[in-house]
């Protein structure tokens, strides 16, 4: 079964916008778990550009499905995992000046440091997921240190399919699906996630081995049209017909 986790980020982006407590972001996580989610994403920034403190508090208070907390390998946030223990957690690299998550961890060349990191994590009982790029050094460097889950980073095929890229993409994908079989043979959980739409996540969902698709920004933007239920409706319609 592949899974979908919402990720409810941009419902906060909206929110700060104004400095109003609305949209709330806890309540799109109920909405999304009425709507079939199987999961609540969420990445709480060193900047706190949309997800807050608070907001990560409440969502592990107050939501039944798993929480996935997204973020930086930095100590604040270590000790912030290891107060909510959240389900799983999942390290991403962030750059204060980028927009979104521009590419995958470094695994490879941070090998020992990013081992420590996780260790305690793992002792607390979060399923570790590293978001990396498809490049088998990355996902070697991932299952060696002990990580439980990669996520693979499908942005750049999300772009090149948008800008009509299309052998591009399509070399982007095949490389994509060459990394989850060598992450699914090492052992590891395969996930996918980053700039997927109703037109980019079939040929993502049809890879066998993945088992849990990440999506915030393009649902969050379809519900502002169609709410939030049908939205995250449509979205686990074209999973499931990527997968007969
Ligand atoms: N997976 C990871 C690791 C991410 O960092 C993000 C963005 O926060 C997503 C999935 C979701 O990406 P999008 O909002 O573009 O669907």
């Amino acid at each position: 079964m592949l899974r979908l986790g919402v990720n409810i980020d941009h419902v906060a982006t909206i929110r700060n916008a104004r400095g109003t407590p609305w949209p709330d972001p806890v309540r799109a996580a109920l909405l999304a778990q009425q709507a079939g989610a199987d999961g609540i994403t969420a990445h709480l920034r060193e900047d706190r550009r949309h997800i807050s403190d608070r907001d990560i508090e409440r969502l592990a208070q107050e939501i039944r499905l798993p929480l996935n907390l997204e973020m930086a390998a930095t100590p604040e946030m270590q000790r912030i995992a290891l107060r909510h223990r959240p389900h799983a957690i999942c390290l991403v690299p962030e750059r204060r000046e980028e927009r979104t998550t521009e590419g995958g961890l470094d695994v490879a060349a941070n090998r020992a440091f990013l081992a420590d990191f996780i260790a305690p994590l793992r002792e607390a009982g979060a399923r570790v997921s590293l978001f990396i790029g498809h490049e088998p050094a990355q996902i070697e460097a991932a299952a060696e240190i002990g990580a439980a889950v990669v996520e693979l980073h499908t942005g750049a095929y999300c772009d090149l399919d948008t800008e009509g890229r299309l052998a591009e993409r399509d070399a982007e994908l095949a490389a994509l699906a060459r990394g989850a079989a060598l992450a699914d043979e090492l052992g590891l959980e395969v996930h996918a996630g980053h700039g997927l739409t109703f037109d980019t996540v079939g040929p993502i969902a049809a890879l066998p081995q993945l088992r849990e698709l990440n999506i915030g920004h393009f649902l969050i933007a379809e519900s502002v049209f169609t709410g939030l239920a049908a939205a995250i409706g449509e979205m686990r319609a074209r999973m499931k017909a990527a997968r007969p």
